[in-house]
This record gives C-alpha cells, sequence and structure tokens, in this order.
C-alpha cells in the first residue's frame, strides 16, 4: 500500500514571552493511503499542533513531512495539487463558517474559483452528500444546529475532492447523539470516496470506533504506537 502521509523527526516551537516552548518533540509517524489514524491524547499534548502543520497551516516547523510522496518545504505554503489534496475540519463549526456569508456562498465560493459550470447543482449535491437538503443553502450558520454546521463544515471540506481529511477533535462540541451521526457519516463518506483520514481526538472511544491504527501522545512526544487491539483496549479503561 502506497504512503499517504510520512513525518520524521517533526519538531515545533513556539516563542513563548523571550523564550521558546516546545509544543512537538521528534515526532515520527506513517499513514497508509486509505487508513484511518488517529493521534490520542490529553488537552495541551500537541495534537493540533501536529494536524496544522500537515495542513499548510503552520510553516514553522522542523523535520521532514511529505504527503503523497510530495515532501513539504518548511516555511512555504502549500501550493497546487498538494494544496487540494489536503482539507481539514476543525473542532469547532461556529468559528470555521462565515457567520454572515450564507451556506450557498460558502460552498459556492471554492467551487466557482476551481471552475465550476454549474455552481448552484454543486452546492446542492455538496449537501446531499452530508445529508442536509436543498434549503439549508439560504441559510446563515447561526440558522442551524451543531450537527448541521459540522455537515457544512464537512461538506466543503470534500468539495474539492481531498486524498487526504485532517479531522481536528471534530465532534467534540456536539452532543452525544449527534456526535455518532457525524462519525458514522464521515466512514460512510470515506466508504463512498476513498480518502485518508487522521483524526484527533482526546475521546479514546471515538478513537477506537473509527480508526485502525494510531499514536497516544503525551506533553509533544509520541509516547506510543497503537494497533487495533491496542486502540480497543484504550476504549474500555
Ligand atoms: N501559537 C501558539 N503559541 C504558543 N503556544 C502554543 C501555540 N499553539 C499551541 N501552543 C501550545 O502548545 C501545546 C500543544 O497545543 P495543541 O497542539 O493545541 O494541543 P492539543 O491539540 O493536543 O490539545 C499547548 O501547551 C499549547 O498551549
Ligand atoms: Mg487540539
Amino acid at each position: 500500500m502506497s504512503v499517504a502521509v510520512a513525518i520524521e523527526n517533526l519538531s515545533i516551537d513556539f516563542r513563548v514571552g523571550s523564550g521558546r516552548f516546545s509544543a512537538v518533540r521528534d515526532v515520527s509517524l506513517s499513514v497508509a493511503d486509505g487508513e484511518t489514524f488517529g493521534l490520542i491524547g490529553p488537552s495541551g499534548c500537541g495534537k493540533t499542533t501536529v494536524l496544522r502543520a500537515l495542513a499548510g497551516l503552520n510553516t514553522r516547523w522542523s523535520g521532514a513531512i511529505s504527503v503523497f510522496g510530495t515532501p513539504l518545504t518548511a516555511g512555504q505554503k502549500i501550493t497546487g495539487e498538494t494544496r487540494r489534496n489536503i482539507q481539514m475540519v476543525f473542532q469547532d463549526p461556529y468559528s470555521s463558517l462565515h457567520p454572515r456569508h450564507r451556506i450557498s456562498r460558502t460552498l459556492g465560493e471554492p467551487l466557482a474559483v476551481n471552475g465550476a459550470e454549474n455552481v448552484d447543482a454543486g452546492v446542492r449535491l455538496a449537501l446531499d452528500q452530508v445529508g442536509l437538503s436543498a434549503a439549508i443553502a439560504g441559510r446563515y450558520p447561526h440558522q442551524l444546529s451543531g450537527g448541521q454546521r459540522q455537515r457544512v463544515a464537512i461538506a466543503r471540506a470534500l468539495l474539492l475532492k481531498p486524498k487526504l481529511l485532517l479531522l481536528d477533535e471534530p465532534t467534540s462540541a456536539l452532543d452525544v447523539t449527534v456526535q455518532a451521526e457525524i462519525l458514522n457519516l464521515l466512514n460512510d463518506l470515506k466508504a463512498a470516496h476513498p480518502m485518508t483520514f487522521v483524526l484527533v481526538s482526546h475521546d479514546p472511544g471515538v478513537i477506537a470506533h473509527m480508526c485502525d491504527r494510531g499514536v497516544l501522545m503525551h506533553r509533544g512526544e509520541i509516547a506510543k504506537a497503537l494497533d487495533r487491539a491496542a486502540l480497543a483496549e484504550l476504549a474500555t479503561r
């Protein structure tokens, strides 16, 4: 199987006052194409920091990262096909959707920018894929439930058919019943359109339900590699 993500000796520091804070140290991992790979660990252990580097949202890192065989370059934006291939879904869909744009615009703009011929049809299809009716297009984010907002955020991430979807605690802002619906939606979407997922969560149950493999992080480092059995075991503790 080919490699979707290869990370070697990734280290990330932040400037704090006059000093440096080491948020991620010497993280190495690889994710096979088609896998759902979990990053788990307590709040503050560096999960989001790893994901932001992988998404190109933070380019100040050292080490090596490659995505589908293309190396990312520290200090440089990700461009072209690799840019389109990597999409991210954030924890809080309320802050990740533009509050004053209707959903038709949030979903329609990326389609238009990328040359879609029929933007309205594209928006309807995108909504349908995540189980939302076409009527949602006319609404603003505040007129949707939390679960509906996260469905829109997922629809937006999938518009350009990415090969790698980075999911940062995608359900932790949602009610438990809605959480399960969103996780099942993600699994259904992955079954319908082959993708690789990297899923961040502090919840062992979520990781065990979703992931093929993963790593446990602790204070910026990988504490343990987790296979399926280890993931299941983690969830029962
Ligand atoms: N921009 C930043 N500046 C300074 N410290 C940061 C910044 N972003 C994250 N951190 C710190 O890095 C550590 C890891 O953060 P994060 O990756 O968000 O953790 P997690 O997602 O696992 O909860 C935390 O101690 C956090 O406070
Ligand atoms: Mg986080």
